[in-house]
Parts: C-alpha cells; structure tokens; sequence
C-alpha cells in the first residue's frame, strides 16, 4: 500500500459517497442514512454502467458462438473471473460462480459431503460449526448429517462473542471432525475471526475448512491462498456487486476430484446417450446458462474495492466502529452484543431495553435511517445469546461520522416514543 493510498475515514466516504445514486434520494427531505450493508450492499455507478453497457453492446450467448459479439460476452466473462480471481489472490480454475454464497456452501456440501465415492462424511464423523454462524452455513450442514449419519456439532462462543478456543480445541481433539465450517466475519456479532489461525488448527486435526467469507469480502483485504482454506465462499451483493452471483474457491486437488452437483449444458465434454464427460474445472460446477451481466458487475465491483484499497476500507470501518461504540454505551438500556472494536468488523447488533428491535426499526426508518431487525439468519445464535432478535447497523466505505450522529440522534427520538 502506497501513502497515497491511505485515506483518512472522513476522505472515503467523501471521496465515494458521489458514486453512489441511491444515496442522493431523501424521504421527506431526510437524507438517506444507509447502514444495512451487512444485508446487502449499494452499488457504485461504475458497477450499475458495467451491467447497463453490457445489456447494450455486448450481451450475447458466452463460450459457444463464434461470432465478434458471443466473443466479447465470453471475454467480459472470462475477464471478470480473471479480476475477482487474481484479487482474491485464487486463479480462475478454482474460482466458481455460483448464484451466491448459500449456493456454494450447497454445492459443498452436495458434491464434496455427499460423494458416495469417498465417504468424505459418513456415521460417526462430526461436522463442526460454530454458534456464530448463519443460517445457511448451518441448515446444507444439517441436511448433510440427516443424509449420512454424521453429526452436527457447534463450536460455543464466549460471553464477549469470540470463539471459545478451548471448545473448539476439545471438540477437535475428538478425531472425527471431518469439516469444520466458520465465518470469516459474524454478520451478527462482527467478530473477525482469525481465519488463517483456524484453518491451520482444524485441517492440522484431520478436517476439511470452509470459510464464509460472505462479510469479509466487502469489510478488510481477503488472500484464499494465504488463508489457505479447502475452500472460500462469498456472495457478491454484499460486495458492491449485483444479486444473483456469489464465489466459490476451492483447493484445486478436492474441486478435481469433486463430481459435479448441477449436470446440464456447459458443464460437459462429451454427452453420450448414457453418460457424459465432464467440463474441466471451473466450468465443471457451472451449469447452464451463466449469470453472465451479474459477472461482470461483480468484476466491477471488484475493481471498485480494489481502487479503493481493502486496507482502507476496513481502517474506514474501524474508525467508525470505534467513534459509535462508546457513543452507543452512553444510550440507557443500550446494550451492544459482540466483541469490543479491536476484532469487531463494521457491523454493531444492539438491544435497547423497553423496546422490540423491529419498533426500533421502524422509528428509526421514520427518520430514514436504515438498519437490520430481526434474528439475521442466526436463530441458533440468537438462542445462545438469549435473546429473540437485534436491531444492527452495519457500514460501508460511503459512510461516515454523520451517519453515526444520525443513528444516535434517531435512538434518542425513538426513546422518546416510548416514553423511555
Ligand atoms: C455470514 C453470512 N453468510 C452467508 C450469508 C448468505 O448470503 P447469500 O444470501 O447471499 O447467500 C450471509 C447473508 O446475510 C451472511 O451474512
């Protein structure tokens, strides 16, 4: 990273909340005060023009046509694989795309867990997740374990939302963890968790580790190859990037080995009238018609993170974490769930006694103030914690200290509501 590069927070946010559209509407002349990004992201102009110029010059059939326009589709394909790929420091082999992160996480657990060839999860093996996880690097799991036999297991979190290194350390000891499946970043609690560390502890212990990295991408700098994980999820309207499109990396030698979960076009060699051979890698996972715009918005969007800098981005998202933290302890019957700033990604889940999260978000959104109500996709985390849903704002490069001020303020008025 160049001095150049380094922004201080105050000058991201300014420098790209312009590229931003949705951000100049105001309802009822409040502006729009968007702190739900760990729901889904916004999206830069040059993100919506990469997806709009696709559709008018260049949309056509990808890999098959010979024509100059089916080959400028392919190579606006191939060519934001190769970005998204070079970016996350993976190469365009393991580099799969999949509608999201739910679905790669699917495809894992399908093609990888359900391989009656390798009995990679069987009776008596444990697949390990953690307490923090979403929904959906839960439920693939639980379908998993009711299909084979195996058991699913959960690595428990401490009172401050980290992960209890001693239960993960006996529960791997056991010898029959065979997966070990764990957020990059809690999208409830925020807890960064030290990826590379853990990879290196569950694989040491005999297990297969998948990272969702569905939060990480878009919050602070992600190398697959350092983290050296089996395999990385992430899903791209988290990213800046359009719905509809996530990532799946994978270590080359298990995604070779992998059967193909979806069978159809583009996906095979030779078709036979009963059997096939099948496509080499990445396109082996990639079935049917791509979501060929959705691509190149995602490589796109990568290109908007990688101009911006990771690192600022995440020292943009700290800084902000660290100026409402200490301003929303000050707030009565406030009380933040999760670690302090120093290994919390930009994402703050909160309760306010007296009130429901979902009327805390609803008066808040009175004042155009966008969070996330609700249990998150994280029930069994919810029940952990002991509490039925949170209220939760998260931040982006294009916020800043305003927006703070304006959720503070808009906390403070909710209250009043209430009569609290
Ligand atoms: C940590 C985490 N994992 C997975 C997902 C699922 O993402 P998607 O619905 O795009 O597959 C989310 C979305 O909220 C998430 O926050």
């Amino acid at each position: 990273m160049t001095e150049q590069a380094v922004h201080a927070p105050a000058s991201l946010a300014q420098r790209v909340r312009g590229d931003f559209p949705i951000l100049a509407q105001e309802q009822d002349g409040k502006r729009l005060v968007y702190l739900d990004s760990a729901a889904t992201g916004q999206k830069p102009s040059s993100v919506i023009d990469a997806i709009d110029s696709f559709y008018r010059n260049s949309n056509a059939p990808i890999h098959r046509s010979t024509y100059a326009l089916a080959e400028s589709s392919t190579q606006l394909f191939e060519g934001a694989r190769e970005r998204i790929a070079a970016f996350m420091g993976a190469t365009t082999e393991t580099t799969i795309f999949t509608r999201n992160a739910t679905e790669a996480i699917n495809l894992v657990a399908h093609a990888w867990g359900r391989d009656p060839r390798t009995g990679n999860i069987g009776e008596g093996d444990v697949v390990l997740v953690t307490e923090m996880e979403h929904h959906s690097n839960i439920v693939p799991w639980q379908m998993l374990c009711r299909d084979t036999g195996a058991t699913l297991d959960y690595v428990k979190i401490t009172d401050d939302g980290l992960l209890d290194a001693d239960d993960l350390a006996a529960k791997l000891a056991g010898g029959n963890v065979k997966l070990f499946a764990v957020a990059h970043i809690s999208n409830v609690l925020g807890t960064v968790n030290d990826v590379k560390a853990l990879v290196a502890q569950a694989r040491a212990a005999g297990a297969t580790v998948l990272i969702d990295g569905s939060q990480a991408v878009p919050q602070m700098p992600v190398n697959v190859a350092e983290i050296d994980a089996d395999f990385y999820v992430w899903t791209g309207h988290k990213a800046y990037g359009p719905t509809g499109i996530g990532v799946l990396h994978g270590r080359r030698e298990l995604l070779a080995t992998m059967r193909p979960w979806l069978g159809g076009g583009d996906m095979i060699k030779v078709v036979n009238w009963n059997d096939s051979s099948y496509n080499d890698l990445p396109w082996k996972f990639e079935a049917g018609t791509s979501a060929v715009a959705e691509a190149v918005g995602l490589g796109a969007a990568i290109d908007f993170i990688a101009e911006l800098g990771s690192e600022n981005i995440r020292a943009h998202e700290h800084a902000l974490v660290e100026n409402a933290l200490p301003r929303l302890a000050e707030i009565p019957g406030l009380t933040v769930v999760g670690p302090g700033a120093e290994a919390r990604g930009g994402v703050i889940s909160f309760t306010l006694d007296g009130m429901h999260p979902h009327d805390v978000g609803e008066l808040l959104g009175r004042e155009n103030v966008c969070v996330r109500t609700g249990h998150h996709c994280a029930q069994p985390l919810m029940r952990r914690l002991g509490i039925p849903a949170t209220a939760r704002a998260s931040f982006a490069c294009f916020n800043d200290t305003d927006d703070v001020d304006a959720l503070i303020e808009a906390l403070h008025k909710a209250r009043k509501v209430f009569g609290l």
